[in-house]
Order: C-alpha cells, then structure tokens, then sequence
C-alpha cells in the first residue's frame, strides 16, 4: 500500500533527521523542498540564485516555485510506493494545492506526524547543526556526530558546514516565520483526521519509535 508521510515541525525540530531515518527504514523517498533548494543553489542554477537571498533571511519561497518543485518530483516513477514529506507543504495555499495535487492523482491519504520542540533547543540544535555539502546528510557537533571512520557517500570524509540560515537573526525570523505561516497547519490537519503529534525532545532512537509507532497505528 502506498504510503504518504508528511512530518510537521519548526525549523529544528528533527524533520530531516526523522525522515532520513524512515525513509531507511521504509524504503520510500524523502521529499525535502529545503533540501531541493539547496541543491539548486549549491548548483549554481537560476533557480538557486533566485531563492538565496530569501532563504538567507530565514522567510519562504513563493507557493507557486515550491508546489511546482513538488508536483514535478511526486510525478517521478521512484515516488509511487509513497513519500515522506519534509518541509513541505508550509502554508495554507501548499496544503491545498497538496491536497488537490493528491485528489488528482489518487494519491492515498496524508499520514500527518507533528514533532513538537521548544523555541530554546531549536536554537540550541541549529547552532550546532553541520550538513555536508556532498551528501547532504545532516549531524550536530555534539548529540549527532559523523560515526567515526565514516566515509561521505561522495567520496572521502564529509565537507561539514554551519548552514547559512542557521545564523542567529535568520533563526529567530525562521522562527517568527513559522510561528505565522506554518503553525497555522496544525488545527488545519488536525480537523482532517490522520494527525499525530510526537513529543521531539529526548534521543533521535526514542523519537523514532515514537515516530513509528502513529505511522502503524
Ligand atoms: P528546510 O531545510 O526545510 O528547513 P527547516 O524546516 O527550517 O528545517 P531544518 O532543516 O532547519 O530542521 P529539521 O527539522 O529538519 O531538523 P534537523 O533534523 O536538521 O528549509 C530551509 C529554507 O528553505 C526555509 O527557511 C525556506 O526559506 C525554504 N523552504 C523550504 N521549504 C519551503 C516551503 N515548503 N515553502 C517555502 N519555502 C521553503 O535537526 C536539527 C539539528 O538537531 C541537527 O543538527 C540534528 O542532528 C539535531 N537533532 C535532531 N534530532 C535531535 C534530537 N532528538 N536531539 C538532539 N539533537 C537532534
């Protein structure tokens, strides 16, 4: 059965860190627009030049930019077992269109995971977060390091860098940004069914079980 996992959470709370691990565990393809857009950056394309500055400020793309990314990649042959959702969808007008894009496509319905964080770990999380800039896989210098002896899928040791919207006065806006446009989702999935909520604070083994279990409930 298809199965389509959407994870909801401010910036920081383990979103990626969450799908990563599911998508291991399930074998269906994490969905992340924000990592979609860094790639486009670290690209160099058009696209890429046309959001840094925006994501850099800690506010969101345009609706249309991020559905259309979303509607092209959901086409994809290796999206049809299901997906988990990463980031997206972050406003009213994505959930809808999310939700027509779904209708049209007999897509079955939206498993919805909240993981729920204080404002005072986001922080504490973002400053020490580190991507690699190769295999975009994500760490933190203390609570999540790279394995010793791991290699980077690209080849060698990883490339790790403090991302550029991981500064402090881009986290306190993408947190305002949130708080206006992303939280809203909440009542508007909970009054639609298959909502769960996740308590995000304790280890990344614990919350994934808790993570696992609403997906089998
Ligand atoms: P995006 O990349 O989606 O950023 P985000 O939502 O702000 O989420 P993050 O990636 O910052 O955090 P996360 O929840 O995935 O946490 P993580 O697992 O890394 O978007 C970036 C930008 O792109 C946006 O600001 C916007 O401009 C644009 N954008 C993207 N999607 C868009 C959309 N749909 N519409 C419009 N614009 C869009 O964990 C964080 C850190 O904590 C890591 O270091 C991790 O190792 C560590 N950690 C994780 N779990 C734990 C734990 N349990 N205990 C301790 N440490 C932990």
């Amino acid at each position: 059965m298809q199965q389509n996992i959407y994870l909801l959470g401010a910036p920081g709370a383990g979103k990626g860190t969450q799908a990563q691990l599911l998508s291991e565990k399930l074998g269906i393809p994490q969905l992340s627009t924000g990592e979609m857009l860094r790639s486009a950056r670290l690209e160099g394309s058009e696209l890429g030049s046309r959001v840094a500055a925006i994501m850099d400020a800690g506010k969101l793309v345009s609706d249309g930019i991020v559905i259309e990314l979303v509607e092209h990649r959901l086409a994809r042959a290796d999206h049809q077992d299901g997906v988990i959702l990463d980031g997206f969808p972050r406003t009213i007008p994505q959930a809808e269109a999310l939700d027509a894009l779904f209708a049209r496509t007999g897509r079955s319905a939206l498993k919805v995971i909240a993981v729920d964080v204080p404002a005072d770990e986001i922080r504490r999380r973002l400053q020490g977060r580190r991507w690699c800039t190769r295999c975009k896989k994500t760490y933190h210098i203390t609570d999540n390091p790279p394995p010793p002896g791991q290699s980077c899928e690209g080849g060698g040791t990883c490339l790790l860098e403090l991302r550029s919207d991981d500064k402090p006065e881009a986290v306190e806006k993408r947190l305002q940004t949130y708080a206006d446009q992303t939280a809203p989702l909440l009542a508007h999935y909970r009054a639609k069914g298959t909502f769960f909520s996740v308590n995000g604070m304790g280890k990344i083994g614990d919350i994934f079980s808790a993570v696992m279990a609403c997906i089998l409930a």
